[in-house]
């Protein structure tokens, strides 16, 4: 693996270590992002690090680096990786202190980073679409902020690996929210719907260059809450993740989507994303 960033510093990966007190490892009290690099250019850069920002203002950690000094950072990572497309990740933690759940003072944050080779989505999942399985989603109210606190997320993405399946589906209310680990769209009646932004999803980049590409394109869309029974008889079901670019989910809880097989808007969304992978 190439080296990692800890601290201001590149070291090998083995050399890289965190106190056990902090609080990152105490508490999950850190938030991260994952930056997708197609031809050693970072995509969206400039929302990934603007959501950043949103997340460490939502957990009142104060800024470590400015925009310029993470651009600074991430490009010098992926300088480093030989892989031209790359999944670039970095995690910020509160620092290390005495064991306390309030705010330490004077403490300084810790600033990690990595970048690992990316690969497309497996072509049987483009070609026959994936599984998925729904649960209740049983996180925290803050959803739209990147905290490393992803116990609920572990254990919900765990029922779909223990179903054999690919993703799973949160329901919240009788509401879809979006997956484990990526957002959810479906297709209804011919049109595009997207659970709207709020507290209860983590507003995707991959979500809004979806989205901004079926207006460019006029796929009939819109940002509205998707209601449990309108998932189950959706045409087309999607997620969407910047390490995962778009993926059909042909089968639900055992049941297939639309006519089971990955459909034309999803198909169509996939093939327009990839110009964004064009540097
Ligand atoms: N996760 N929702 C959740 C809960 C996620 O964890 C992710 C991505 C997304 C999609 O966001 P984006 O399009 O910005 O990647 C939505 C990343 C990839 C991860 O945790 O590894």
């Amino acid at each position: 693996m190439s080296d990692v960033y800890l601290n201001g510093q590149f070291l090998p990966l083995d050399q890289a270590k965190v106190s056990v007190l902090d609080r990152g490892f105490i508490f999950g009290d850190g938030v991260y992002e994952v930056i997708p690099v197609y031809g050693r250019t970072p995509l969206a850069l400039d929302r990934h690090l603007k959501r950043l920002e949103y997340s460490l203002n939502g957990v009142r950690m104060p800024h470590p680096l400015s925009s310029e000094a993470w651009a600074t950072l991430i490009l010098e990572l992926i300088d480093r990786e030989p892989s031209a497309d790359q999944s670039v990740y970095v995690h910020v933690t509160r620092g290390v202190a005495p064991r306390d759940h309030a705010f330490p003072k004077d403490v300084a944050p810790t600033v990690f980073a990595m970048t690992k080779p990316l690969s497309p989505p497996p072509a049987a999942w483009i070609r026959d679409g994936v599984a998925a399985v729904t649960h209740d989603d049983f996180r925290w109210l803050r959803c739209d902020l990147k905290t490393t606190s992803l116990l609920a997320n572990v254990l919900l993405r765990q029922l779909a690996v223990d179903a054999g399946a690919t993703e799973c589906l949160l329901i919240r209310d009788g509401f879809l929210t979006e997956g484990a680990a990526s957002n959810a769209l479906v297709v209804l009646d011919g049109r595009l719907l997207a659970p709207p932004r709020n507290h209860l999803l983590l507003p995707g980049i991959t979500y809004d260059l979806v989205l901004e590409a079926a207006q460019r394109h006029g796929i009939p869309h819109e940002e509205r809450p998707v209601a449990e029974a309108e998932l189950r008889r959706a045409e087309e079901v999607m997620l969407t993740s910047s390490t995962r670019e778009i993926v059909p989910i042909t089968c639900l809880d055992g049941q297939p989507v639309g006519n089971g097989r990955p459909g034309p808007v999803t198909m169509r969304l996939l093939e327009l994303y990839q110009e964004y992978k064009r540097p």
